[in-house]
């Protein structure tokens, strides 16, 4: 037996306590855990609102993380097969979804940043299909994910990003992280829109990343929508990501006939090639410096009392040896 991360019921925090060990199949590949990071997603699955919640329990919790594989080659690992789960001692994974970490990344940053990471870079990249000069928009930007899009954003060419989110001290610590305008998200309903149709500017924002959805993704809907017959004029990609703000919007008609948008959304996993290049991209700019992330520890064996704390702006990281 080994300390997991154990979930017993949905709704309830795991609780640290014996689990059996993990046997690898074909294909597969026993991992020696260092540290699993502690995600708004993992807490969606334990709390069974996420499409993918466990459908048979228990489970160890914990969706990626690092560890040592074979002769000890430290490696970030994701898609644990249930009921193994990365908060334990050991998991077994898919050898296809272990990953090198550089020397230069310490433990905690090589285990919180690729998720964030490369969900942000694939968001902007393949769903946003972000090309150079595009003025982008982030809504959720002040938090763990967004403030990786922001960065990330500049990193891949963006000419203007703006970033959105409600509290005020992370929003004014975005300049350093490449912002060039931020909107609070909770501002009165016009005062959002008019912020938004301001920054947009008369060329509008061809991509736009919404962590958030719910009433400001609705704001931003109507700021965009014309009011009169007009040209067309370029494409704005809005790839939806999160749902912090609200699981459902209200949409109307004339948003999709009087500009052209086109609503998409990070849709599952992609392909192990696709996904291989962006962490690579991702791990390379991290080791060297350029991309940041704020990271908290907590002891695996304090994985109940830590579940539900709040952490802004912060990605707690469970360590487990
Ligand atoms: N699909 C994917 O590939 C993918 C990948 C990563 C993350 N996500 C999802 O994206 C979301 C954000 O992830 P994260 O890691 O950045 O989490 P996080 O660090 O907890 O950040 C949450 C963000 O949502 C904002 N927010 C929360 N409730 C809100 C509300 N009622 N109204 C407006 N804004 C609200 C926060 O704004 P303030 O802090 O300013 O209040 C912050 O910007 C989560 O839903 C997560 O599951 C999806």
């Amino acid at each position: 037996m080994m300390d997991a991360a154990v979930l017993h019921r949905l709704g309830e925090a795991p609780r640290c306590e014996p689990f059996p060990e993990p046997v690898a199949g074909e294909g597969e590949v026993v991992v020696e855990v260092r540290c699993a990071s502690l995600k708004p997603v993992d807490r969606q699955l334990a709390s069974g609102t996420h499409y993918a919640s466990p459908k048979e329990l228990p489970v160890v919790c914990g969706t990626d993380g690092i560890g040592h594989v074979g002769r000890g080659e430290r490696v970030f690992f994701g898609g644990a097969r249930a009921p193994f789960g990365a908060m334990a001692e050991r998991t077994v994974v898919p050898r296809a979804f272990t990953f090198p970490v550089p020397e230069e990344l310490d433990d905690d940053t090589a285990a919180a940043l690729p998720n964030p990471g490369v969900s942000a870079w694939l968001a902007l990249a393949h769903r946003g299909k972000l090309v150079k000069d595009d003025a982008v928009l982030i809504l959720g930007a002040t938090g763990v994910t967004g403030r990786l899009a922001v960065q990330i954003a500049r990193l891949l060419g963006a000419g203007r990003v703006v970033a959105a989110g409600r509290d005020p001290e992370a929003l004014r610590s975005l300049d350093a992280l490449g912002a060039n305008a931020t909107i609070r998200l909770d501002a009165p309903a016009e005062e959002l829109e008019a912020a938004l149709v301001r920054e947009a500017g008369p060329s509008g924002f061809q991509v736009v990343i919404d962590y958030v959805w719910g009433r400001p993704a609705e704001v931003f809907f109507a700021a965009i929508t014309r009011r009169e017959f007009a040209a067309m004029r370029a494409e704005t990609r809005f790839v939806q990501a999160g749902e912090g703000a609200g699981a459902a919007i209200s949409l109307s008609a004339a948003v999709l006939r009087s500009t052209a948008v086109t609503i998409t959304g990070t849709a599952g996993i992609p392909s192990r090639e696709v996904l291989a290049e962006a962490m690579e991209q991702v791990l390379a700019h991290a080791a060297a410096g350029r991309l940041r992330i704020a990271t908290q520890r907590v002891a695996l064996a304090e994985i109940e009392a830590a579940w539900d704390r709040e952490t802004k702006g912060r990605r707690v990281v469970v360590a487990v040896r």
